[in-house]
């Protein structure tokens, strides 16, 4: 692969995405890699990444200076150009001129292999306090902007290479292509990685790890599972059975849609599990959200070994063999925001990471482990899923359940229910599907509002609306809906939720604010 080295920054997710969208598969690791681990992964590049902090600074995350000597294609970004240049003997200043935003670079010379091709003046993304000085010895300058003398640098003959700028994110004009030149001309690394690669190799690994043993695949109805699933009935046919339990944290017709479109698509043999009565009661008096994350996660997998139990029984009477497998649709960006990745500070428990409990009865499938959702996406219409469940926006494991701020009952349910279907059924309507990424709908459930209707005073709940646009769920922006749409939903809501009779639209990008409310 090629590494990530991840220096705290949201960025190496960015990293990580760009260069697989250039055709080779990368990974993040922490920027505490020592020197023989990273010999020990054999990468034929890497990239570091951006920072938040000065290199100067107490605590600045460190990196181990011996690994510039691996001989391994190198390019800093940001941070990681300044951790670069200090390292190999160049300076860094307290120049006290920051840069922010969109800046204007000027190319010194032909661009080098890193810059070539591109114009000579150009517009980057800039994010750094500190500059570098001075480049390090037998380094070429190759750039710089109004403030910062050394703005890229390069070392054709070592292939060690770095941008103070970001090229990973789409406001730096020719981003993408410093990226390409790093890894197809200076590293030499081909173009080889496709879906169509990730499946065949992917149906490879199933079978190896599965063999003649049976096996279980939890489908909620979102893209992640239903890929996942898809990819291990494309590796082992019917020895899985794909198991969709419904949780009552459902929203409208989602049942529906599963048991009929996905089973008519795939042909994957399909079992439903009516646990609603079990999850709600277990969420009786609960509010605190990683909690009711915690709960939901330990039924869900209650809930697939009673499953595995009647499945076996059922084997063991016709003489079939044992059920040990678990396929779920885990994420690498679900693996990297739960620390399993980089060490990161874990912000939220994901349901289908950090919420499994240790005495967990399965060996678990994630063939989706080392993707983003992008990627997924396009494995599942590689494996001719319909469109209508592969572009299907994301929607979270514990679903309602953490959309409900205040306890979980069975009547708050029915209240979100019904305001979310009118949401989507306007959003819908008023061709917005493509544009937001996602809208969650939330209820305030221990707020209450006076308001007036008709003659008389109410005294019910806040619906929030969030409606995001993003690119991988790691930050995000809240979507300017049209206000005659928001008009509409609000009017729909409160005539038609009489519990509702406030609809507010939440305006927080990601960060702060995350997505979901809990
Ligand atoms: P946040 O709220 O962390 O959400 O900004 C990022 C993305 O993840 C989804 N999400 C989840 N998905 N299990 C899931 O499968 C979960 O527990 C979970 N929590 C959040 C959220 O909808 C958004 O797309």
């Amino acid at each position: 692969p090629v590494l990530v080295i991840d220096f705290g920054a949201q960025y190496a997710q960015l990293i990580a995405r760009r260069v697989r969208e250039a055709g080779v598969y990368s990974e993040i690791v922490p920027h505490t890699i020592t020197a023989a681990e990273v010999r020990a992964q054999q990468p034929v590049g890497m990239i570091l990444s951006g920072g938040p902090s000065s290199v100067y600074a107490d605590g600045a995350p460190g990196f181990d200076g011996e690994i510039f000597e691996l001989g391994i294609p190198t390019l800093g970004i940001c941070y990681g150009f300044q951790v670069m240049a200090l390292a190999l003997g160049g300076e860094v200043a307290h120049t006290g001129k920051r840069e922010y935003g969109s800046t204007d670079a000027s190319l010194g010379g032909d661009g080098g292999t890193l810059l070539a091709g591109q114009p000579a003046e150009q517009t980057v993304w800039m994010s750094h306090g500190d500059s570098v000085a001075e480049a390090p010895q037998g380094f070429q300058v190759l750039a710089s902007t109004a403030s910062t003398p050394v703005a890229a640098f390069a070392n054709d003959e070592r292939c060690l290479y770095g941008v103070q700028w970001h090229p990973e994110v789409k406001h730096s004009a020719f981003g993408q292509n410093v990226l390409e030149n790093f890894l197809h001309t200076a590293a030499g690394i081909p173009s080889d990685w496709n879906s169509g690669n990730v499946i065949a190799e992917q149906v490879e690994r199933i079978r190896a790890q599965v063999g003649d043993a049976r096996v279980i695949s939890a489908l909620s109805g979102g893209v992640d599972s239903a890929v996942s699933t898809a990819l291990v009935h494309e590796a082992i046919g019917d020895q899985l059975t794909a198991v969709f339990v419904d949780h009552g944290l459902l929203r409208q017709g989602e049942r529906e849609q599963v048991e009929k479109d996905y089973v008519e698509s795939t042909g994957v043999r399909l079992i439903t599990v009516d646990a609603a009565d079990t999850f709600i009661g277990h969420l009786e008096g609960v509010s605190d959200p990683e909690q009711k994350r915690k709960i939901i996660g330990r039924e869900f997998i209650r809930t697939f070994e009673k499953v595995q139990r009647d499945l076996v029984d059922e084997a063991r009477a016709i003489g079939g063999a044992p059920i040990k497998f678990l396929v779920q649709g885990t994420l690498y960006p679900d693996v990297v925001e739960s620390g399993g990745g980089t060490g990161t500070a874990n912000i939220k428990s994901h349901h289908n990471v950090g919420g499994l409990p240790d005495d967990l009865d399965f060996e678990l499938i994630e063939p989706l482990r080392a993707l983003f959702k992008d990627e997924v996406r396009a494995i599942g219409r590689e494996l001719g899923i319909p469109d209508a469940i592969v572009g299907r926006q994301p929607f979270p494991g514990p679903g309602l359940g953490i959309r409900i701020i205040g306890e979980v009952t069975a009547e708050r349910l029915d209240v979100l229910r019904r305001s979310d279907a009118i949401v989507r059924d306007e959003l819908t309507a008023a061709g917005l599907d493509s544009e937001i990424w996602q809208c969650p709908v939330v209820l305030l459930a221990d707020v209450r509002s006076v308001g007036v209707q008709g003659d008389g005073r109410t005294y019910g709940h806040p619906i929030v609306l969030r409606p995001v646009s993003s690119e991988d769920a790691m930050t995000a922006d809240w979507t300017r809906v049209p206000y005659d749409v928001l008009a509409r939903i609000s009017n729909r809501i409160t005539n038609e939720v009489h519990e509702v009779n406030r609809v507010v639209v939440d305006i927080t990008s990601k960060p702060p604010g995350t997505i979901e409310w809990e």
